[in-house]
């Protein structure tokens, strides 16, 4: 069915990367050693035993990678700063060549018309500040908020990312220990989200105050959740599971409290609220000027507080797909917050992408997915929900985190033996649209 749904003029279309999961160069160029090093080189940790050692070899790519996001008439490029490339100890000496690199990469990014969207954490915190406690530190705040500052001065971006998705790292990183560092307590992970979102805060600050007229805002991944079946259970389950997928994050930055029933969950599992102290949520709820909103999958909840799937699965078992839903989670946050700039920061799909005899790599699934989304996201910009912008996770094949190099998310296909770069069917779909304007 044809669509012709046109999008405004001046909309960004952009895709997105992250430093760990495409630079590779690990230990080049004076770069310290992350967390996301640390982990990956614990043998169990990554399927295969894969690090991001090499990666995509994007450091050393970076002129090519330009040209290809040029080529694909990208209009905007979220990537990520490699937080111990640019401070090896994470604090301290600056690493000059490391800097130079994002100098270049946003260089490169201004000749060729296309915005940047710079990621400050994606993360791979420096190794040398886990080792002084990582996120249950207060002090990684101000850790943060000084890296900030160091990048702010050194690259010409107006628009800024703080913290990407900290349910994940609260949750993966250290509630179930998939991710980097590997912690498995939910007590520590609550301390952890206080201080991701005080450095979100300390870092807005900082931005407004040195470089007024930039923009910053966080990159939140939601997941609408919804009830399994009509039950009242259900209802309550699906209340409470939003509170952790959603209300924890958006609250403190949005309205400058923790709700109050998650509140008392927390605190019968986790001392955090004696972590936050008088004048926290004021910084944490400095007034953010765009808002990232990453959205995958939703979740459905049983009586029992059960995930169940209703939709299929990618080849990511956590990834339902519903197109709907990101309809229903930008309907929400114009309602229920005050508004602010959407950008989708990300939104994609693993498939086993592989070149055909012709070389073409034709993924029609991923085609589906980012048509049937983006035609769920204009549904909600027409009824006035002010979406800026979109970037497709993720402009390469990459080191997806614990899967490794099984799961391809890029509208390239990246051969990571040759690291010859091959745009997949989708990645021309995608260019025809963003000329176009119109989605069909
Ligand atoms: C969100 C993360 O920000 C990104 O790093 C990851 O690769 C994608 N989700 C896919 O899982």
């Amino acid at each position: 069915m044809e669509l012709n749904l046109r999008f405004p003029d001046g909309f960004v279309w952009g895709a997105a990367t992250s430093s760990y999961q495409i630079e590779g160069a690990a230990a080049e160029d004076g770069r310290g050693p992350s967390v996301w090093d640390t982990f990956s080189h614990t043998p169990g940790k990554v399927r295969g035993g894969d690090t991001g050692d090499v990666a995509a070899g994007h450091y050393h790519l970076l002129s090519e990678d330009l040209d290809l996001m040029a080529a694909l008439a990208l209009r905007s490029y979220r990537f990520s700063i490699s937080w111990s490339r640019v401070l090896p100890e994470g604090t301290g000496q600056v690493n000059q060549k490391g800097l130079d690199f994002y100098r270049r990469l946003v260089d490169g990014l201004h000749a060729r018309g296309i915005r940047p969207l710079a990621t400050l954490f994606h993360w791979d915190l420096p190794q040398a500040l886990q080792d002084k406690g990582g996120w249950e530190n207060r002090d990684c705040a101000l850790w943060f908020a000084d890296y900030a500052q160091t990048v702010f001065d050194a690259l010409d971006v107006a628009d800024w990312g703080t913290i990407n998705e900290p349910k994940t790292v609260v949750e993966a990183g250290y509630q179930m220990g998939v991710h980097a560092p590997g912690i498995t307590d939910p007590a520590r992970s609550y301390v952890a989200l206080h201080h991701l979102h005080l450095a979100h805060g300390l870092a807005a600050q900082a931005l407004h105050a040195l470089h007024p007229g930039r923009r910053i805002g966080p990159a939140l991944n939601l997941s609408p959740v919804y009830p399994a079946d009509d039950g009242d259970a259900a209802r309550e389950q699906a209340h409470l599971y939003d509170g952790l997928e959603n209300r924890i994050y958006l609250d403190p930055i949005l309205l400058g409290r923790y709700p109050d029933d998650m509140m008392e969950w927390i605190a019968r599992r986790s001392p955090m609220p004696r972590h936050v102290l008088d004048g926290d949520l004021a910084v944490i709820a400095e007034p953010v000027d765009l808002l990232g909103v990453q959205y995958y999958n939703p979740k459905y909840v049983d009586g029992a507080g059960r995930r169940v799937f209703k939709h299929p699965v990618a080849q990511a078992e956590w990834l339902e797909i519903h197109p709907e839903g990101l309809y229903d989670i930008l309907v929400r946050l114009h309602r229920d917050y005050p508004a602010v700039p959407l950008r989708i920061t990300e939104n994609g799909l693993p498939t086993t992408d592989a070149p055909g005899p012709d070389g073409r790599v034709r993924d029609t699934g991923r085609i589906a997915y980012h048509r049937d989304h983006l035609a769920a996201m204009h549904r909600a910009m027409a009824e006035g929900v002010p979406v800026e912008g979109y970037h497709a996770w993720s402009l390469l094949d990459n080191f997806e985190w614990a899967e490794g190099y099984s799961q391809r998310f890029g509208l390239v296909y990246v051969d990571f033996e040759t690291q010859r770069r091959t745009p997949k069917d989708s990645a021309l779909w995608y260019r025809d649209l963003i000329r176009r304007g119109v989605l069909r």
